[in-house]
């Protein structure tokens, strides 16, 4: 597509003043004027989220009226066409949409034009047609999703769990389905609670189109924000433990927070050579964790988004595959760090412990910062190891207490859900998992941990006894 628009902006350029121009490229909607509207237009125009009315995530409803009654778009006359007059920009440089960002490219504005002008068709391949999916046609199954992600919430009466396009609310007295948050990420790899449990936050997207950062008041079942990021799957999402931030990985590599109040980015950092897939903040939510598929664990302050350091080891072999669980460590009383005396200008930090896992199967706790120098080589934030688990963990959760973290693994079609005491190492291993497992979270009572995975299945289990308390099969009808 950038070579595309080289080519328009090139063609433009070349022509002597007063000669007509040529007619211009066909421009297609579903490669040239979609992916416009997914970055710059969907996050406030969707069915769950449709400000001034107007919903731009299907070719059928750009063609119809908003509140002020006037068409988004009038095949073959741009010149009728709501949606032209709001992206156009004005002499003082802004343009009425997109709503306070900057306006589109020039680029941008021709192709859209242009399509309109062109017949505004719709050639979206049937292939890639999909079903509509909103509030009043929810997302049908014909088989259990892959869950990705499950949390509780604050008092532990609805269990989150992450299905095809939605996020399902479950009441956990009656295990039964009481909301379906749906929005346009086909995908929601990640989710969880603000700190204030006010607020649900997930992330995801649809692979090699666009990413998506959603925060939902969940009791309102309302779509507070839909942020784009990047053009891919998003994951591995956290709360800054002040409520006011979202931090997440990006397979760009790169590491980012958006202020959770309106999606614009307020961190960015790149120093991951691999998909970063987990991200947690410092208990006083000066720093920031992120986890990914280069095998390493960095830090980087929040307030100047700079890389501090790899937590982990940077020996070649140290590490063997990709980190893919990160969870911080509750801890009773807050404790200063040490600090070695031979560093200049470093500045105390709260201590923190965080444990991950991934591809290895080998859950570690470490230290979130530097206790002694860096040595070449040395594993020095490194606190213990714990049993290996049977394949790839995909997710790790402590207790409220910090005493107890719960992981899963998958391996061959076969998956595990384990306790671990965090002290002592000692395991509880959880009975009658059917499938691989990719997430689990804890009751915040501490008295249930639920788990789940590929078949779809969520597990509730007694933490102390690993005992099958219940279990169900994410299927919503309807
Ligand atoms: C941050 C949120 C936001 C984004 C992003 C956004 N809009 Fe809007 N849009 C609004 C709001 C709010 C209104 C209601 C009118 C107003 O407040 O100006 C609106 C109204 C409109 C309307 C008029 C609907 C009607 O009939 O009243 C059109 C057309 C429109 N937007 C197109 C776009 C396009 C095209 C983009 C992307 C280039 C875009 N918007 C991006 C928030 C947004």
């Amino acid at each position: 597509m950038r070579i595309r628009y080289a080519i328009v902006a090139l063609a433009a350029a070349a022509l002597p003043l007063g000669a007509r121009a040529e007619e211009p490229a066909k421009v297609s909607y579903y490669k040239d004027v979609r992916p416009i509207f997914q970055q710059n237009c969907n996050g406030c125009h969707q069915p769950a989220k449709p400000l001034g009315g107007y919903v731009m995530t299907t070719h059928a409803d750009l063609l119809k009226p908003g509140e002020r009654g006037k068409a988004g778009v009038v095949a073959g006359k741009p010149a009728m066409s709501h949606l032209v007059e709001q992206i156009k920009v004005h002499a003082n440089g802004k343009a009425e949409m997109p709503k306070n960002r900057d306006p589109l490219n020039v680029i941008q504005i021709k192709l859209i034009t242009d399509w309109i002008t062109q017949g505004a068709t719709d050639d979206t391949p049937a292939s890639a047609k999909a079903v509509v999916v909103d509030a009043t046609n929810p997302p049908k199954y014909s088989a259990p999703p892959v869950v990705t992600a499950l949390t509780f919430n604050g008092d532990g009466s609805r269990l989150a769990v992450t299905g095809y396009h939605e996020i399902l609310l479950y009441d956990t007295a009656e295990l039964q389905l009481k909301t379906r948050l749906i929005g346009i990420s086909e995908r929601v790899q990640s989710i969880a609670y603000s700190p204030d449990g006010k607020k649900l936050a997930a992330v995801g997207g649809a692979p090699g189109r666009f990413g998506e950062v959603q925060v939902w008041n969940p009791e309102a079942e309302k779509l507070l924000v839909s942020a784009p990021v990047t053009f891919d799957t998003l994951y591995g999402v956290s709360w800054s433990p002040d409520n006011k931030a979202l931090a997440f990985g990006c397979s760009d590599n790169t590491v980012r927070a958006v202020d959770a109040t309106n999606g614009k980015q307020i961190l960015q950092m790149g120093t991951h050579s691999d998909w970063v897939l987990g991200t947690v903040f410092s208990q006083d939510g000066l720093h920031l964790v992120s986890v990914g598929r280069d095998m390493s664990m960095k830090l980087t302050e929040v307030g100047t988004q700079r890389f501090v350091d790899n937590i982990t080891s940077i020996t070649p072999g140290a590490l063997k595959g990709g980190l893919m669980a990160v969870d911080r460590r509750p801890m009773k009383e807050k404790k200063m760090q040490k600090i070695p005396a031979d560093t200049p200008g470093a500045k105390p930090n709260v201590y923190d412990e965080v444990i991950i896992a991934g591809s290895d199967g080998k859950p570690r706790l470490y230290k979130m910062h530097r206790e002694v120098k860096r040595e070449i080589g040395d594993d020095s934030n490194k606190v213990r190891e714990y049993e290996a688990m049977p394949g790839r963990i995909s997710a790790a959760a402590f207790n409220a207490e910090g005493t107890k973290f719960a992981a899963v693994s998958s391996l061959d079609g076969k998956g595990e859900v384990r306790v671990y005491d965090a002290n002592t190492g000692t395991k509880v291993v959880c009975e009658k998992v059917t499938g691989p497992t990719y997430a689990v979270a804890w009751h915040p009572a501490g008295k249930m941990i639920a788990s789940a995975g590929f078949d779809g299945t969520v597990w509730l289990h007694d933490p102390a006894t690993g005992k099958l308390l219940h279990s169900f099969v994410v299927l919503p009808k309807k």
